[in-house]
């Protein structure tokens, strides 16, 4: 019988999801069928529940039910514990594992192929929202020289700041507040660039080699890649490498197998021009 998996969201008709496990499952000769499901804003649960009672085996969770499907998971790996917010289900029995592939597939994008190295990196993470607690962890492992969390709301990257103290040392404040520094690695994990806008980022933010990282991906270069490369910043990169990377980390949480990424960021770039 074909295995069934599903990504959930609303909106969701605009996911590249089905596309991308289309794709993986073709590559690696595996029999299971991708879906999207639109689930009403109050009816995440039961979406879930009625696809897990009709055999399905997995689900990826998008936008707005990553903290709900944080709460509904009955297992959690560490990665989705500290995130607190779930992007992949596995179901086994009565179980409900969550996991968060988010911050994995930034990295690996970023270092294996970006080929750009965090460990010893001075890192901006622009943002302060779910999409920038979803990797702060995994940029940690990396042991970047610093990593600094930068918000157009301040208090809350001096919240994330507190909460991974644990973790590793963050640096964070308002944008302004790093003015005269300069960093090697500088991630837009705000929504800003959704509305076409860009936060108000200091002059000189990036170092000679700079990496300017957009976890958004649009058709024509987001605001931020647009500034950076104004400013300098020779190496720009938008988020289709992260999101066929947490799609890659999913597949092999379920299959147990790792698709080859690169074939596939490739027909997603090139479907897009
Ligand atoms: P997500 O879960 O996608 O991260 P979120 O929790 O709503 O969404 O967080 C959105 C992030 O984008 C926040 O860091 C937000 O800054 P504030 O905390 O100050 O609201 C940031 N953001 C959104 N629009 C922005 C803009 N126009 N300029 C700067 N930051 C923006």
């Amino acid at each position: 019988m074909t295995d069934r998996y599903a990504v959930v969201g609303n909106p969701v008709a605009h996911s590249k999801s089905p596309l991308i496990h289309a794709a993986f499952a073709r590559q690696t000769h595996q029999d299971l069928y991708y879906e999207a499901i639109l689930a009403p804003l109050d009816g995440f649960i039961s979406a879930v529940e009625i696809f897990r009672q009709q055999g399905g085996k997995g689900m990826n969770i998008t936008v707005p039910f990553k903290l709900q499907a944080h709460q509904l998971a009955n297992e959690l790996t560490e990665r989705a514990r500290v995130a607190q917010a779930v992007n992949t289900f596995k179901f086994e029995n009565e179980t409900i594992l969550g996991d968060n592939t988010d911050g994995a597939g930034l990295i690996r994008d970023i270092t294996a192929n970006l080929n750009f190295p965090v460990y010893g990196k001075r890192v901006l993470l622009m943002g302060a929202g779910g999409a920038s607690r979803g990797v702060i962890l995994p940029l940690l492992q990396q042991q970047p020289a610093l990593l600094a969390v930068a918000n157009r709301t301040p208090r809350k990257a001096l919240d994330l700041q507190q909460q991974f103290a644990t973790h590793g040392q963050i640096s964070a404040g308002g944008y302004l507040d790093f003015a005269g520094e300069q960093f090697d690695i500088i991630i837009n994990a705000t929504a800003a660039s959704l509305n076409d806008d860009l936060p108000e980022l200091p002059g000189d933010i990036f170092a000679a080699k700079a990496l300017a990282y957009d976890m958004m991906y649009s058709t024509k270069p987001t605001r931020f890649l647009q500034y950076a490369a104004q400013r300098g910043a020779p190496h720009l990169a938008d988020g289709i490498g992260m999101l066929v990377e947490q799609a890659a980390e999913s597949f092999y949480l379920w299959r147990g197998i790792r698709p080859d990424t690169r074939a596939v960021i490739a027909q997603l770039r090139n479907s897009r021009n």
